[in-house]
């Protein structure tokens, strides 16, 4: 089913909120199939965001992308990708909505504290980006009949 790549930035680090940021997921009912704490390479950074590359803040967000440790996730559900970007917010934090990620916890687009997936085929571009072919966990969800008829 559909999986969608979130990842908690490097300011969303340094500022400690790292639970607030994955409480909002879990909380929605979606199923974290995978999670990791990495240092990301000049590589991976640039592949990630190759679509970006000829913007003229390219550099600046591969060095804000490499200014310290991100956590990488991997939420699965029905329409996860698209619901996973409303609660992120638009991409100026002074523009997402309150209730939003950015809305209530950032104040600058070139810091606004986490990344989703556009797509669902960048969602599963970007899982095996940065899992690097590890894949997702798979596991039975036992309050699935709570969250879906
Ligand atoms: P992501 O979920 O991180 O992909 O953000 P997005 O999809 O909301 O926006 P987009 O893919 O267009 O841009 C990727 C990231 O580049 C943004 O989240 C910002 O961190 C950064 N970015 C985009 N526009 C600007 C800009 O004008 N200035 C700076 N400094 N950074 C920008
Ligand atoms: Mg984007």
């Amino acid at each position: 089913s559909e999986i969608t790549y979130v990842m908690i930035k490097p300011d969303g680090v340094q500022r400690g909120l790292v639970g607030e940021i994955i409480s909002r997921f879990e909380k929605k009912g979606f199923k974290l199939v995978q999670l990791k704490m990495m240092k990301v390479t000049k590589e991976v950074a640039e592949e990630h965001y190759k679509d970006l590359k000829d913007k003229p803040f390219f550099p600046d967000l591969i060095g804000y992308i490499l200014s310290g440790p991100v956590v990488g996730m991997v939420w699965e559900g029905q329409g996860v990708v698209k619901a996973a970007r409303k609660i992120i917010g638009a991409t100026n934090p002074l523009e997402a909505e309150p209730g939003t990620i950015r809305g209530d916890l950032a104040v600058q687009t070139g810091r606004n504290v986490v990344h989703g997936s556009d797509s669902p085929e960048n969602g599963e571009r970007e899982t095996a980006l940065w899992f690097s072919g590890h894949g997702i966990v798979e596991w039975e969800a036992h309050m699935k009949p709570w969250l879906v008829e």
